[in-house]
């Protein structure tokens, strides 16, 4: 199963993939990681892990559409059976989101549909949320808005920053991406329009 995966920042998620990887409890095969930052030390995660890399700057396209075009060509001849979003924070085009329909999943820090968008941990202490978590789902064009696959929740404790709530999430994330993503590649996960299907039941 190849995988290819967008980062734009630190790429713990990553990390966590290649990890599972490497423990053989991920059988994949990432092709490539590509980032639209050349600062992402995710990138570096990447090269260590003897992963391919690619830098395309959003910065050097005159529109968005052309960005994705850009990405879509790269990520195409790399060959993405899934194409995994793992803090790539740039808005993706419908015509990118359309060309991966069923392909494409992404982790987002809140339990959605609540804290679409961004600050999501400030915005769950502020709303004095005893739960919080992440999110995985299928991407379609709705922000943050795709068939959820899975969740995980944490606890939020009374004396919670926004930065000790934001580990806690993470911790959580880096064990539920792999497992999720592990169903991939065994095929037992499929997005049909009956909605979110796990070995041939919806979710
Ligand atoms: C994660 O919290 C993820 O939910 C969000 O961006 C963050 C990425 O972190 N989409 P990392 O780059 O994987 O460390």
């Amino acid at each position: 199963h190849r995988l290819v995966v967008l980062i734009s920042g630190s790429g713990t998620n990553l990390q966590a993939l290649i990890d599972a990887r490497d423990a053989g409890t991920l059988p994949v095969d990432i092709r490539l990681v590509l980032s639209n930052r050349a600062d992402a030390a995710g990138l570096d995660r990447a090269r260590a892990a003897g992963i391919d890399t690619a830098v395309l700057s959003h910065r050097d396209f005159d529109s968005r559409e052309a960005f994705d075009t850009a990405m879509l060509e790269r990520i195409d001849a790399a060959g993405a059976d899934t194409l995994v979003l793992a803090g790539f924070m740039r808005i993706l085009s419908s015509l990118f989101v359309r060309h991966y329909a069923g392909r494409l999943v992404n982790i987002h820090p809140s339990l959605l549909p609540r804290y679409p968008g961004l600050n999501t941990h400030q915005r769950a202490l502020d709303a004095g949320d005893t739960e919080h978590g992440c999110s995985i789902h299928f991407v379609t064009d709705e922000l943050d808005g795709g068939p959820v696959i899975a969740q995980a929740s944490v606890p939020v404790l009374a004396n919670d920053s926004a930065e000790t709530l934001s580990n806690r999430v993470q911790t959580a994330e880096h064990q539920l991406y792999p497992l999720v993503i592990a169903w991939r590649a065994a095929d037992r996960l499929a997005l049909t329009e009956q909605g979110v299907e796990l070995d041939g039941q919806v979710l």
